[in-house]
């Protein structure tokens, strides 16, 4: 990976919600490319394997559970500075902190239900894309 893609989840509650159409023209609309996507459910152990960085934290196994509690849909964005310029586009962890506009203010729902993932790191997006897709579904 190049530093110019990052890794996201819409979560489950915000897909339950029927939120998917609204994320992805926003996540668009800011210049995001959709290199793969996929809707899926994990189960908890692969919630597990995706959050490990996580596993020592007490928030882990509500996150594992909640993570595994329904379908999520998984993309690679491709954007200069894809990284930053995404975890800006979504705002902080907790949408009680997020930015007016920003995707957690908008859709989610508290710092545990809250609406989207995007990666860390350019390591972290490079890691959690192998962790979904596969070079042939990626364009
Ligand atoms: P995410 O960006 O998916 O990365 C890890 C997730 O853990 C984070 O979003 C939150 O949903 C969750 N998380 C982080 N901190 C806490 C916390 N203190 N309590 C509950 N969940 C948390």
């Amino acid at each position: 990976m190049n530093g110019n893609q990052t890794l996201t989840m819409i979560k489950p509650v915000a897909v339950e919600r029927n939120y998917v159409g609204s994320i992805i023209q926003k996540i668009t609309d800011s210049g995001f490319k959709i290199c793969a996507i996929k809707m899926t459910q994990l189960t908890k152990d692969q919630a597990g394997v995706f959050y490990a960085v996580h596993k020592d934290k007490p928030f882990y196994e509500d996150l594992t559970t909640f993570m595994s509690s329904g379908t999520i849909v998984a993309m690679i964005l491709e954007k200069e500075n894809a990284v930053d310029d995404f975890r800006k586009l979504i705002g902080a962890t907790d949408p009680v902190d997020a930015e007016e506009g920003t995707i957690r203010k908008l859709y989610a729902e508290s710092k545990s239900h809250n609406a989207v993932h995007g990666s860390d790191s350019d390591e972290n997006a490079q890691i959690e894309s192998d962790f979904f897709f596969s070079k042939i579904e990626r364009y």
